[in-house]
């Protein structure tokens, strides 16, 4: 079942659980992270960044998005990841997508507000949720470089402003985790979370989440975020598994075979996510 991200996320928060957005590129994913989803009866949401859209093209990603909202009888949004670029986000709404991101977090309070002001009132016009950043996540997300050097945690003063400017649905915070691999154990500042928590009353949102100890995200949990984002581990899963194929099975041309062992780890690696997060069981479709 297509359902928006504000629906999914205000179940999450109600019911103090994590939805796990998990980034999609090719069916294997798809079938590996919904497959997932649905055997541990967990809401889900399938995030397709803007390179993954240039890769698969919207057609394709949409199509398949659509696909499983449909097949399957759990909730099911399909987002759109640091949605950076105007005309991006309207095909995005325009193709089906249930929620989208605008990330404008790169530029001042006030210009951040205006640029997610304009998509909320467009994407709200047809009942599409919006997700936006406040602070600076470090790290790499395809098109999207932050250093370390760049990177500012979230004001929660700031927070309150921007949400009531906005209207949005959801809010990206920046407290300690990064885009990518980490080097060194990544350091959450659980306190920043509650105290945001506190003072606005829409989801929070982690990136960068790949790399965190499952006991961070637990705590991240407790104190409010309510929408995890993997991408990283998912993909160093997908590529340790043909790279594992392809050195044992050499003569091996078939792409079924060699994919078939990519999206049985994948799927595993899901779901072990969903238990973190604690949504299985909370499909309410
Ligand atoms: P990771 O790649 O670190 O899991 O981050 C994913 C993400 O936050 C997508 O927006």
């Amino acid at each position: 079942m297509l359902v928006s991200g504000k629906e999914i996320l205000l179940h999450a928060d109600q019911n103090k659980y994590a939805v796990g957005a998990f980034n999609i590129n090719n069916m294997e994913i798809i079938q590996a992270i919904v497959g997932a989803a649905d055997e541990l009866r967990s809401p889900v949401i399938l995030q397709a960044s803007q390179g993954a859209i240039k890769y698969a093209g919207i057609e394709y990603i949409t199509a398949l998005g659509k696909l499983v909202a449909d097949k399957y009888d759990i909730p099911v949004a399909l987002h759109l990841d640091h949605g950076t670029d105007f005309e991006e986000i309207m095909k995005c709404i325009r193709y089906g997508f249930s929620s989208v991101m605008i990330d404008a977090s790169k530029y001042p309070l006030e210009e951040n507000i205006e640029r997610t002001k304009e998509i909320v009132k467009i994407a709200h016009s047809v009942g599409v949720s919006v997700e936006a950043e406040l602070g600076k996540i470090g790290g790499t997300e395809d098109q999207i470089v932050v250093s370390e050097a760049e990177a500012t945690f979230t004001d929660p003063k700031e927070a309150k402003i921007f949400v009531e400017e906005t209207g949005i649905d959801s809010l990206a915070i920046a407290v300690g985790t990064a885009h990518g691999v980490y080097k060194g154990e990544p350091k959450l500042d659980f306190d920043r979370i509650e105290e945001i928590n506190k003072i606005i009353d829409i989801p929070l949102v982690l990136h960068g989440s790949s790399g965190v100890p499952n006991d961070s995200l637990r705590k991240a949990v407790e104190r409010g975020i309510c929408k995890i984002n993997i991408d990283t581990d998912i993909r160093a899963t997908f590529a340790t598994a043909v790279g594992d194929f392809i050195r044992a099975n050499p003569e091996e041309i078939d792409p079924r075979k060699i994919l078939t062992p990519a999206r049985d780890a994948m799927k595993e690696i899901v779901k072990k996510k969903i238990e973190v997060f604690g949504s299985v069981n909370q499909a309410w479709k």
